[in-house]
């Protein structure tokens, strides 16, 4: 099967209904077991809410970046957030369960990246990944993140149907980064 060539564009509101059930399914319940990167044994929950996901579509410090395939059809998202210091912030990375490992998500990533640092101005990236994703860890580790040795609290008080959610209690976040401009040339302005 010859790989999808993504194109790109930013969400809009009127993504939410497409958007919602991509993230929904590509991080939990049935449809991720299709993936091999899914949250179904650490979290039962609907990862994030139509409001949750308004506020990431329309805040001023950030994008929600979609790809679609040539017809069209969404198969893949991340936010990218503008935090301060050159550093954005990369979440909510998405791949439809039935194209993962296809390399559409490496595809997405290198975009996302020179996005990042082309429109945004970004200069480093950072993410947050649940401690026992350690493929998912390896995966980014081979594409240039590495471990700050960083850890951030689970927030499950804010997770949707959060009390469902808790399958476990000690879940925490691995910090990981990327020096967007390494490996980059910048030309001065002539
Ligand atoms: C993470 C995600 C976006 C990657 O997208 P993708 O399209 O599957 O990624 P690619 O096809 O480009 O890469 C697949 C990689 O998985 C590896 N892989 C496949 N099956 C694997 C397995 N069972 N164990 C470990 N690695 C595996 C492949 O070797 C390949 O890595 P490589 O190219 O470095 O060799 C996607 O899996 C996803 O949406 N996961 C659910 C949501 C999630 O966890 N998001 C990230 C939150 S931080």
């Amino acid at each position: 099967m010859s790989p999808i060539k993504l194109q790109f564009r930013l969400a809009t509101p009127a993504d939410i209904n497409t958007l919602l059930p991509l993230i929904r399914s590509a991080f939990g319940g049935k449809q991720s077991r299709n993936g091999w990167t899914t949250e179904a044994d650490l979290v039962a929950n609907d990862r994030i809410d139509e409001s949750g996901l308004l506020a990431k579509i329309v805040t001023p410090n950030g994008v929600v970046l979609l790809g679609t395939d040539p017809s069209g059809t969404l198969v893949a998202c991340c936010e990218l957030l503008k935090l301060d210091g050159g550093l954005g912030y990369f979440g909510l990375f998405a791949v439809d369960p039935r194209h993962q490992n296809g390399g559409l998500g490496k595809q997405f990533l290198l975009f996302a990246e020179s996005y990042a640092r082309e429109t945004l101005g970004l200069t480093r990236m950072e993410m947050s990944v649940i401690w026992m994703q350690t493929e998912l860890i390896a995966w980014y580790t081979r594409r240039g993140y590495t471990r700050t040795g960083e850890k951030r609290p689970f927030p499950y008080e804010h997770f949707v149907n959060a009390k469902a959610g808790a399958m476990r209690d000690d879940l925490y976040f691995e910090v990981l980064e990327k020096d967007l401009l390494a490996g980059t040339t910048i030309t001065a302005a002539a």
